[in-house]
């Protein structure tokens, strides 16, 4: 038993970490959603297609050979080896896949590992404001504090490198950014990754790039941060398979760093984790091998999608900045004088369209709601038209 701040007394005495982070607002709001029936669901990020047939065939094959015992810690030789590969010929980058790379729960397990392994309390990371949920909450979880800096639409959201360098203090141990981004669309040219490359290096702080949406991005390159001149030791590289090879539920992705970093996350996994599931690292290695074609086709697609959607939403009154990656589109909802919770509440129950409010990326996000357009073409529009009439009652502007 212990009290909490009021005196009185709490059944189970809970942490003043776990205390200080709060539920998800995406989970939260997709509690509503799950008691409401007709609902067309633009919210969770994830692809709406299966994982590529060859992609599954392998691990099925897999368990029927029954391969079902725990891995190596790092991941299994042939996976580590494979993505060694992929890294090198899609960036030209070197990792030891000995030393250098660990697979990983998703890349959210990496996230956490990675928090754990370069923070002690009270040191802080830094990271753009609207960002992916987990990032803050992974910093607190390890007595750090974020330090959040906003990403405004009138910079593209993008994070600047002046402002960056304006929030080091001496207690920075990280810069964390994911471009393309979640929940904006946003992704940085080289050019500008390389400003926030130069004040990191001068700062002698590292950097995290979550760069699990790199293959999704439309009419432009995308830059892996570890290939700006001398970053690869300055980076530490998070990458996945849920989102390019549509495989959310394996749980699996990777980090690659330099080998100090990897070996203290891989001191976490050990203990925590042990190591992936061994069906999910079959497929992944199916996944870099021959998945390359099933990704483009599903790259396409997103994109047909994201022209209709963004067109669709500037159509109805809901100005969409234009996202150049991963599958969301963030339109301001301002002229409804609502803010973005109460939008998305009253959009899921007056015309059972639901969308995640910008308010559950940061206090940046305010004013703006997320649609995921990883859904059919069928759907996108009838959320569309169902959009349309719920702007045209309550448009204030
Ligand atoms: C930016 C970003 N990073 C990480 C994740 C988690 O990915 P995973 O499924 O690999 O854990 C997500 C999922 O939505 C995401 O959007």
């Amino acid at each position: 038993m212990s009290t909490n701040p009021k005196g009185k007394r709490r059944k189970y005495h809970i942490s003043q970490r776990a205390n200080q982070i709060s539920p998800s607002g995406i989970r939260k709001f997709f509690d509503l959603l799950a008691s409401i029936e007709g609902v067309i669901s633009l919210g969770v990020g994830e692809p709406d297609f299966a994982t590529p047939w060859h992609i599954r065939e392998a691990a099925i094959s897999s368990l029927e050979k029954g391969y079902t015992m725990y891995t190596s810690n790092l991941g299994m030789p042939e996976l580590r080896q494979e993505l060694s590969r992929y890294l090198k010929d899609t960036y030209n980058l070197e990792y030891d896949p000995d030393s250098e790379l660990l697979i990983t729960v998703g890349v959210s397990e990496a996230l956490d590992l990675v928090m754990r392994a370069i923070l002690d309390p009270g040191d802080e990371v830094i990271m753009p404001d609207p960002c992916y949920v987990s990032y803050n909450p992974c910093v607190v979880l390890t007595g750090g504090t974020p330090v959040m800096i906003p990403a405004n639409e009138e910079n593209n959201f993008e994070i600047s490198a002046a402002d960056i360098e304006a929030g080091i203090t001496s207690q920075t141990k990280a810069i964390l950014i994911s471009y393309p981004a979640n929940p904006t669309g946003a992704v940085m040219t080289r050019d500008k990754l390389a400003q926030i490359a130069e004040v990191a290096r001068r700062h002698q702080v590292l950097v995290i790039s979550d760069e699990i949406y790199a293959k999704l991005v439309y009419g432009v390159e995308h830059t892996c941060f570890a290939t700006l001149p001398e970053m690869k030791e300055h980076t530490i590289l998070l990458g996945g398979f849920s989102k390019t090879y549509a495989m959310t539920g394996w749980r699996i992705g990777y980090a690659a760093a330099p080998k100090e970093i990897i070996a203290s996350m891989t001191k976490i996994h050990q203990y925590t984790m042990m190591c992936v599931s061994t069906m999910a690292q079959v497929a992944a290695i199916e996944a870099l091998k021959s998945g390359e074609d099933s990704a483009t086709e599903m790259v396409k697609e997103y994109n047909r999608r994201r022209l209709i959607i963004v067109k669709g939403l500037n159509d109805i009154g809901l100005p969409c900045f234009e996202p150049k990656g991963a599958f969301y589109a963030f339109p301001s909802i301002k002229n409804t004088g609502m803010t973005s919770e109460e939008f998305a509440e009253r959009l899921l129950v007056e015309e059972k369209v639901a969308v995640v409010p910008g308010s559950a990326f940061g206090q940046c996000g305010e004013g703006y709601v997320r649609c995921c357009y990883a859904t059919s073409l069928a759907e996108i529009e009838e959320a569309l038209s169902r959009m349309k009439r719920f702007v045209v009652k309550h448009r204030t502007v």
